[in-house]
């Protein structure tokens, strides 16, 4: 493994839950491939623009379109954000529920690098992805219980990201949660615990 990909989507920088737990999957990732470069696309720190008419009219065929007014056109971001994501032998994602789906910072990031004829194909069978698959850790921290028994709202975040990455090709998914953040010292307590033993169930074997 030469390369991970860090992309994060907290807006509360080093103090957030879910890039704290991204680091930990970062330095798991560490240990077993020491030589392995990282790239870190923080979208708060450096936001991207919403997908504007120039890709919307170029993914969608219409003709037109003059040059975006100010810096790299989304298009050209896009371009730079299928190469790094290309370039990535590991995908680590932060991100926080907002909403119950992902941030809007994310979404825009998705926007962008699922790209008809470019990362995917659309065919009579389906979107068929076109990106060589490679493992991708999400850290997904949530205020309230996200899944299981004590879950008390729906959850769009996970099996959005379920169903979107492997649209471009992404299949090898790994999940890790803090759940119940707002909801005590106990039950952080017990999200911290819950995912030591992710982490240590799935990077143990
Ligand atoms: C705009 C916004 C929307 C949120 N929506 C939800 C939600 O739908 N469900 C939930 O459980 N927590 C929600 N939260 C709480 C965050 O998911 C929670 O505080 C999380 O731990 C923040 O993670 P971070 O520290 O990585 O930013 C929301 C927080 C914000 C700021």
């Amino acid at each position: 493994m030469k390369k991970i990909l860090h992309i994060s989507a907290s807006s509360r920088a080093e103090d957030s839950a879910s890039y704290r737990l991204s680091q930990q999957l970062i330095a798991q990732l560490r240990k077993a491939y020491p030589e392995a470069q990282l790239v870190s696309r923080d979208l708060w720190a450096q936001p991207l623009p919403h997908v504007d008419f120039q890709y919307s009219n170029a993914l969608s065929r219409h003709p037109g379109g003059t040059a975006h007014a100010n810096g790299l056109s989304s298009l050209a971001w896009s371009d730079l954000l299928i190469e790094e994501l290309k370039a990535a032998d590991a995908v680590v994602i932060a991100t926080p529920m907002h909403n119950f789906s992902v941030p809007s910072v994310l979404k825009a990031w998705l926007d962008h690098v699922v790209r008809i004829g470019v990362t995917f194909n659309a065919t009579p069978e389906g979107k068929i992805g076109t990106l060589a698959d490679r493992p991708v850790y999400i850290a997904v921290s949530s205020g309230g219980w996200r899944t299981g028994e004590r879950a008390r709202q729906p959850d769009f975040l996970e099996p959005y990201l379920r169903a979107i990455l492997p649209t471009i090709g992404l299949k090898d998914l790994h999940f890790f949660s803090l759940q119940a953040l707002a909801a005590g010292p106990d039950a952080t307590t017990a999200a911290y615990a819950a995912v030591e033993q992710e982490l240590a169930n799935h990077f143990r074997a």
